[in-house]
């Protein structure tokens, strides 16, 4: 199991994952649709958790957009297929990917807007930002300044 730049070819199961929780009543054709046209998605660098070719959980990766200053980045649309979920995929990879954005790519806060529960992110060491749905983490070395990212 390791985790990677998802590539072109893998977006639109990607998209097909998310379906259940972000498909808004629309039909899959119109939802695979509005996914590939999306400038959010564009916007950020989508990673996979991968094994034996198949994806298990993935997400996307923000920086130097939604108001992410100099050194941060920002994670969203965490997903894992519906018959995969409930085996720590979405952990793992949410885990990988903190390493890898702090080792390789300069960045010392990591942040989210959660749709769940924070509990889930909690256990995995983000911290709440009080009266938002946005949570971070962060190195040491990183001095919150309290001005939260836009949505993502
Ligand atoms: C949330 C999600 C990514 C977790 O993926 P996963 O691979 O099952 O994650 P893990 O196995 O590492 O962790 C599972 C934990 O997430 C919790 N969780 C999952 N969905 C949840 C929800 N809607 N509300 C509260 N907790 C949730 C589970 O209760 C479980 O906790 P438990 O171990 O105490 O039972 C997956 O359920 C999913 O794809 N959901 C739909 C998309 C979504 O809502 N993404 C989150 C956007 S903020």
């Amino acid at each position: 199991m390791f985790i990677r730049k998802a590539e072109r070819h893998e977006l639109d199961t990607i998209y097909a994952i998310g379906f259940d929780v972000w498909g808004d009543g629309l039909s899959y054709e119109k939802y695979v649709a509005g996914c590939r046209g999306s400038n959010k998605y564009q916007a950020g660098t989508w990673y996979v958790l991968i094994d034996n070719d198949q994806i298990l959980s993935s997400l996307i990766v923000y920086q130097n957009i939604f108001g992410l200053k100099e050194g941060c980045a920002g994670i969203g649309s965490v997903a894992t297929p519906n018959s995969l979920r409930g085996r720590g995929y979405a952990s793992d990879l949410i885990n990988s990917v903190k390493k890898e954005l702090y080792i390789n790519h300069n960045v010392k806060a990591i942040f989210l807007h959660s749709d769940i529960p924070p509990k889930f992110y909690q256990r995995l060491g983000f911290t709440t930002i009080k009266g938002s749905d946005c949570m971070y983490i962060s190195m040491d070395t990183y001095d919150f300044d309290g001005s939260l990212p836009a949505y993502f």
